[in-house]
């Protein structure tokens, strides 16, 4: 978790939007992120995210006080907030990173708010206490059953679709095939399901098509039309396909990046 002065981005910045940052202003790739939260007064905003590969590496590597070559922002539509009735906010990872500012702004607009957090064992439950701060009722899984109830996601969002009156608006934040599998879970109830989508992005402005996803049969972009969609219309099996498009570059940046550490003694 790292707060990066942004001053003119803290001020604009509205639930659901992201940043793209480059860790050098001249060379490496842009990596989108979602603003977790701000404070305006300080001039910063607080980003959260998980070490999966070179640049998120980098990322965490770098000492407090240090410089990002650059952040653009705030990037993406803001999610459409109001006061819906119930509210089911469903995270997977560290898309609770992303989701704990959608959920705060559903409970501020007056919803009730239900929260499942799920992770694969305890230690990747994140934000388990600002949840339980906002939620009316807070469930929290892993599939190893380390922390919470064992299980997946999908079980407790069933149950929850199956109470009368249903829940208003389900919300998911997480890994391409969670979000998957939620809205097969979600759809036979009818029950509205918005998801946040975490594509490859280069330039975040709709130049690229790097970000193109299909939605109801039609081609989007999800940093310029997204990054929300209506879950029950997202085509998440291409989604998926093009995530994995660039995995033996990534793998190979990575190597090569952990490789260069330790020649140079830094090596964690
Ligand atoms: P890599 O080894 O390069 O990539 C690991 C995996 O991340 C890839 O297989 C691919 O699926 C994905 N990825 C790679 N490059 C990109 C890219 N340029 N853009 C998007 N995904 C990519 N992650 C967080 O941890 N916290 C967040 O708050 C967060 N918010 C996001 C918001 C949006 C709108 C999007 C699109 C993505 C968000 N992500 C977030 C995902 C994050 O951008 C990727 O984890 C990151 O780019 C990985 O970079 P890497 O070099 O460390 O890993
Ligand atoms: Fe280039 Fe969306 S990131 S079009
Ligand atoms: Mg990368």
């Amino acid at each position: 978790m790292i707060d990066v002065e942004a001053a003119l981005v803290a001020r604009a910045r509205k639930p659901g939007q992201f940043v793209i940052i480059g860790v050098s202003d001249d060379y490496g790739e842009r990596v989108p992120l979602t603003i977790a939260g701000v404070d305006a007064e300080k001039g910063t905003i607080r980003l959260i995210f998980q070490r999966v590969g070179k640049t998120t590496a980098e990322m965490a590597d770098m000492k407090v006080g240090s410089d990002l070559g650059y952040v653009a922002g705030p990037l993406g539509n803001p999610t459409h907030i109001e006061k819906f009735g119930t509210v089911v906010c469903v995270g997977g990872g560290i898309g609770n990173a992303p989701l704990l500012p959608i959920a705060t702004a559903m409970k501020a607009a007056g919803n009730e708010l239900i929260s499942i957090l799920g992770a694969r064992t305890k230690e990747l439950v994140i934000l388990e206490d600002e949840f339980a701060a906002i939620s009316d009722e807070l469930v929290v899984i892993t599939d190893d059953g380390s922390h919470g109830r064992k299980g997946l996601v999908t079980e407790p969002l069933k149950e929850i679709c199956q109470r009368k009156p249903q829940p208003d608006l389900v919300v998911v934040i997480g890994p391409a095939i969670m979000m998957k599998f939620c809205c097969e879970t979600t759809r036979p109830f009818g029950v509205h399901t918005e998801v946040s989508l975490n594509t490859i992005m280069v330039d975040g402005t709709g130049m690229c098509g790097g970000c193109r996803v299909e939605v109801g049969g039609k081609t989007k972009f999800v940093c310029v039309d997204g990054p929300e969609f209506d879950g029950h219309e997202v085509n998440f099996d291409l989604m998926m396909r093009r995530l994995g498009a660039y995995k033996a570059q990534e793998q190979r940046a990575h190597e090569q990046y952990k490789e260069h550490r330790c020649k140079i003694g830094l090596d964690d």
